[in-house]
């Protein structure tokens, strides 16, 4: 099934001095199938067997058992491998219709734990674009790695403990009104904090009383915690309805607040292991053979920080999960933070800090400007998951108005367009956000792939959705090739996609195939009485089996018909 391998193996008796990993690591993908499928270059050995590269190639394929294939044949420095057509397709298919939606599932994380830390978004304020990437990139990761045997916990670290909760409670108390929280309760929130900020630049005494008030909050006083809990429960009240927009579910809303009892133990072990340093009256640790900026934990007041409540979060998190890895979706701003967080947790003596790995990604802008909720700049996730859904609309009314469940398939692509598009780039890129891009039913995006699995469905549906015999589908036409070839990567795929951490490999490899298979149908007529009939039929199933896997990995939803 591994056709690579297959050719490492051919090669292996041929290669006395390399190993199997090594010549699999060599092996090429020609630019044109005029040059085989498959291909081994020979420079590389010319140094130590002192001969020509052409040489090389030719005695290789002396030595070769070619019964595997249609033939080998050295190219120049290259020794080329064509792939017995028919097998290989009867391969691919009994592969793919056996395993059906198990496809591509590997033992290689044997049930390790991996918590991933995503969206965590700041109460009081709606989530934003930033948020949304790392929920739909954390909730792809989660997807791939469970499916290649890692146990994800998705961790929403609630931004719920901060300075900024002073602020808040400060401008309430000045600005705000129950009835106006009630009624829209994220929106009036920012509206306070935006003018705290807008207001304190004349009136600096306002930051004294808001430092008092998230002192009370930290002592647990009353009435700071009561409209802390308020302020808390709302916020996440809204932000549980985008999640239910999305499909995502977090195995924990522990936030940055959960751990407020738990930092004594991590000042404490600092304190005794010698690491905090005073400096003009905080309290940090200095990192300068690490060639990062000293870490603050305390502030002069006491106060502790955003990364002091990491530290006590990654100890709590190795504690509880016995992780084998423990990853950190969070944009790439900021890269110093958790680069921080990694170093002070080795100073403390924590081995497992290597196991933490951030993931970074880049940022969303809009007409290419950077978004900024303090500046009131925003993009509103709600009101673009609305926009996409009824451009959907639009869109199937114009190519399909008679289709049932219309609302719900508007939903699932609309949301999925969304999606697929924020995946679909390597995560480190930054993108412009545009809608009706996103939402297009051509070009490289989430409808595109839909449309391609609604369209395999429909050939299916039409031929009587025959039950295929998994074995035997060999199939000849040169123009199914492209689509085979690309279904036997999938498997491979999906490791690529979880060692580099990138959904977008995933994506990428979904919208070939989405294409493969347009061009396929668009050339050959499938349903055709004659001996490949069946044949045909398991590749349009395969191909179906195949995308809605791969759009499940990317948390987008595959309908049937569109
Ligand atoms: N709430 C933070 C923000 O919006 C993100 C938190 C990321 N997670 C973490 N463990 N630091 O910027």
């Amino acid at each position: 099934m591994d056709y690579k391998q297959q050719v490492a193996n051919a090669l292996a008796p041929a290669l006395t001095d390399l190993s199997v990993e090594d010549i699999m690591a060599k092996i090429e993908q020609p630019k044109t199938s005029k040059q085989g499928d498959l291909a081994f270059p020979t420079f590389t050995l010319a140094k130590t067997l002192h001969k020509a590269p052409q040489m090389i190639a030719g005695d290789i394929v002396e030595k070769i058992d070619q019964t595997g294939f249609e033939k080998v044949v050295a190219m120049g420095p290259y020794v080329n491998f064509f792939l017995k057509k028919d097998a290989f397709a009867a391969d691919v298919l009994q592969q793919v219709l056996t395993d059906g939606a198990n496809f591509g599932d590997a033992k290689i994380g044997g049930q390790g734990q991996v918590p991933i830390d995503m969206s965590s978004p700041n109460i009081a304020k709606p989530i934003s674009m930033g948020h949304l990437r790392s929920t739909v990139i954390g909730n792809s990761l989660a997807n791939i790695l469970s499916k290649i045997d890692y146990k994800p916990v998705k961790i929403n670290h609630l931004g719920d403990w901060g300075t900024q909760f002073g602020k808040l409670i400060t401008a309430y108390k000045m600005w705000g009104s129950e009835a106006e929280v009630k009624a829209d309760p994220i929106n009036n929130l920012l509206k306070y904090y935006v003018r705290f900020h807008k207001e304190d630049v004349d009136h600096p005494e306002m930051d004294d009383v808001a430092r008092d008030w998230f002192k009370k909050l930290e002592n647990g006083d009353e009435e700071a915690m009561h409209l802390w809990k308020w302020f808390r429960s709302e916020s996440l009240k809204a932000f549980q309805q985008i999640y239910k927009r999305l499909d995502i579910d977090f195995d924990s809303f522990n936030g940055e607040a959960f751990y407020n009892d738990k930092m004594a133990e991590v000042v404490d072990i600092l304190e005794s292991k010698g690491l905090l340093q005073e400096s003009q009256g905080a309290e940090v640790v200095d990192l300068s053979k690490y060639d990062l900026n000293p870490a603050l934990i305390k502030k002069s007041d006491g106060a502790t920080l955003y990364i002091t409540r990491d530290l006590a979060a990654a100890i709590y998190r190795y504690r509880t999960y016995d992780f084998v890895q423990s990853l950190y979706v969070v944009g790439n701003e900021q890269s110093n933070h958790f680069k921080q967080l990694k170093a002070v947790l080795k100073e403390m003596g924590f081995d497992w800090s290597d196991q933490i790995h951030h993931i970074p990604f880049g940022l969303i802008t809009q007409g290419g400007k950077k978004l900024s909720t303090r500046s009131g700049r925003v993009i509103l996730l709600d009101k673009v998951l609305d926009d996409a859904v009824a451009l959907a609309h639009k869109q199937i009314d114009e190519k399909n108005p008679d289709l049932a469940n219309k609302d719900a398939v508007a939903d699932a692509v609309g949301i999925g367009a969304v999606v697929f598009h924020d995946l679909k780039n390597e995560r480190m890129n930054n993108f412009d956000f545009n809608l009706e891009e996103v939402v297009r039913f051509e070009g490289e995006t989430g409808p595109y792939v839909q449309y391609a699995h609604a369209r395999a469905e429909s050939i299916l549906r039409k031929a009587g959705n025959p039950d295929l015999a998994a074995a035997g589908q060999t199939l000849s036409d040169p123009a199914a090739w492209d689509t085979l070839k690309l279904l036997s990567e999938f498997p491979a795929t999906v490791v690529r996609a979880s060692e580099a951490y990138e959904p977008s490999v995933v994506a990428k490899y979904a919208i070939h195939l989405a294409k493969a298979f347009n061009k396929y149908y668009g050339n050959t007529k499938i349903l055709v009485e004659d001996d490949e009939l069946n044949a045909r039929l398991a590749l349009v199933k395969s191909v179906s089996i195949v995308l809605k896997e791969a759009l499940r990995l990317l948390g987008v939803k595959a309908p049937d018909e569109m």
